[in-house]
């Protein structure tokens, strides 16, 4: 073997790799376990002595060389590997970045969050309904008989029944008109005694800048055998002070009528008007903030609860109108415009979101 010719040979074939990893194939291939650099130094075991002795040093060289050549060679691809990643890999750091588009909470959701959130703190677990109800659980499970006139009043959307298939007189269904079914679906399943609130959606078939054909209440109920007025005006005040955040709050409770209550109070808020703003809790001006009573007895018998027994209070409010009055939105309809900017003005960051959730499946 002619070895300056084969050191030629073998560092021709170093200089063509075009990457490292080609590089490491050749590598394997001449010095490598079975490789042909590493079979010549092998056979050096079977020579005579003295042909030994001339060609060991001319393959340790010739190993020494192509090692050296690796190494170089070796460098020199990976600094052209890392120069061509670096064009190709480029990053503009005066580029504008992205704009993150994060969602906002909606003020109905924040507000129902804060509202489940005072009732928890007050013992009362959260309850839900069908929005699309039956009219004995919307009316007469709530002592309001067919002919009777707050019927009327509100506006009920009816759903055509199907009558394909139906036989006889079967009542209608209703977009529920209010949350207090709830109240008489809880008692029925769980009976008394019990304490519970039920947010959700309500619709009635009423369109201004305060009444919206779909909007938000939230009932309360507590059952028990030893519960009175009193107690309910107690957790109502707690409640107002807790969610206007002020340290004491005049209401007042007066006299009214509902068919599911007796007796019943509307609860009114003390507040008034600066400009065009409304301050609550200071002034001389008063704000409907919700309905209330004694839930009746038949609306007891009605769920299956000894009236003779138990009793209780109820009240039921407008998740939208209370946001409305902490928040001072003017007109309901824009809380169902979905316009962006709207949104963006009244909407609150995600981060103390996580409440109402952790309540209604804990
Ligand atoms: N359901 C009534 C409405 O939608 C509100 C209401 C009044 C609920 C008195 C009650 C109550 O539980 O006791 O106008």
């Amino acid at each position: 073997m002619e070895i300056e010719v084969e050191n030629i040979k073998f560092l021709d074939l170093i200089k063509e790799a075009k990457s490292v990893s080609d590089l490491e194939e050749i590598r394997v291939s001449l010095l490598g376990k079975k490789g042909e650099i590493t079979n010549l130094l092998r056979s050096l075991g079977q020579m005579e002595a003295e042909e030994r002795q001339i060609k060991s040093p001319q393959y340790n060289k010739l190993k020494q060389i192509l090692e050296e050549a690796f190494k170089e060679s070796r460098e020199m691809l990976l600094n052209k590997e890392i120069e061509a990643r670096m064009d190709s890999e480029w990053l503009d750091i005066s580029q504008d970045p992205r704009e993150i588009s994060s969602g906002l909470i909606h003020p109905v959701s924040r507000v129902t969050e804060e509202i489940v959130s005072i009732f928890s703190d007050l013992g009362f677990s959260v309850a839900e309904g069908p929005q699309i109800e039956s009219d004995w659980y919307n009316f007469d499970s709530l002592n309001i008989p067919p002919d009777h006139p707050a019927r009327q009043e509100f506006d009920t959307f009816y759903i055509k029944p199907d009558d394909k298939g139906l036989k006889g007189n079967i009542s209608p269904n209703v977009l529920r008109t209010h949350t207090s079914p709830v109240q008489v679906r809880f008692m029925e399943k769980h009976g008394a005694p019990c304490r519970i609130i039920a947010p959700g959606r309500v619709y009635r078939s009423d369109y201004d800048l305060t009444h919206t054909p779909m909007f938000h209440q939230i009932e309360g109920l507590a059952i028990g055998e030893d519960i009175s007025m009193s107690n309910l005006k107690w957790v109502l005040i707690e409640f107002c002070k807790a969610y206007f955040e002020l340290d004491s709050i005049d209401l007042r409770f007066r006299a009214s009528h509902f068919p599911f209550t007796e007796p019943s109070a509307e609860v009114d808020i003390r507040c008034s008007w600066v400009g065009n703003s409304l301050v609550v809790g200071k002034g001389n001006d008063w704000m409907e903030i919700l309905g209330s009573g004694m839930v009746h007895p038949n609306v007891l018998e009605a769920a299956k609860v000894d009236s003779k027994k138990f009793q209780g209070f109820a009240f039921g409010m407008g998740i939208d109108r209370l946001a409305m009055l902490k928040y001072g939105m003017p007109d309901l309809r824009s809380f169902f415009d979905n316009d962006m900017r709207w949104l963006k003005h009244y909407g609150f960051a995600a981060e103390r979101s996580s409440n109402l959730y952790d309540k209604l499946s804990g």
